[in-house]
């Protein structure tokens, strides 16, 4: 039998990451939460639960964090999807630390730079105009599909 996958995400600089959200909701039936929206969901009937977030200081959007922290059962497989201003390492350590001390199996992360006007950027007209790209949002399409394998 086909596994349940919700992705649970906050997407409120631009928009971005919901962008890598509705290709994979186009292509596969999921379940999608918003994060500013919903505050305390069952996720029990899930197999697979995605958190999905732009990046703020380093870390998942802070609505993120504290849904998985409220919200995500035990021992469930969860992925990250993000998209940011300049990937680095490490802006999934936070949220997959929540994850795990709830026993969760890590399936993975896909990210992706993020049309960004935060800051100085502003006044030039933002950086990554162009982002997630169609290129880009095909690859996280692609990352979900073979978690599914
Ligand atoms: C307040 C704020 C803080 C940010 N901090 C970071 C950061 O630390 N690192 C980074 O790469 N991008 C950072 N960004 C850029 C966003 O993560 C990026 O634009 C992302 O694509 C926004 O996603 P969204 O439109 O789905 O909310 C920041 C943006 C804002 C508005």
């Amino acid at each position: 039998m086909m596994k349940k996958t919700v992705i649970v995400y906050a997407s409120k600089h631009h928009g971005n990451t919901f962008k890598l959200i509705k290709a994979i909701s186009d292509k596969y039936e999921i379940a999608i939460i918003d994060a500013m929206k919903e505050t305390h969901v069952d996720l029990q009937k899930y197999d697979i639960v995605g958190f999905a977030s732009g990046i703020d200081f380093g870390k998942f959007y802070l609505e993120i964090e504290n849904f998985a922290r409220e919200n995500l059962p035990l021992q469930k497989e969860v992925f990250f999807l993000y998209t940011c201003a300049m990937d680095r390492e490490g802006f999934t350590d936070s949220i997959k630390e929540i994850a795990l001390e709830k026993d969760a199996v890590i399936l993975g992360a896909y990210g992706c730079r993020g049309y960004n006007t935060y800051g100085p950027w502003k006044l030039i007209g933002g950086m990554n105009k162009s982002h997630p790209t169609e290129n880009e949002i095909q690859e996280c399409v692609n990352f979900y599909e073979k978690l599914l394998i």
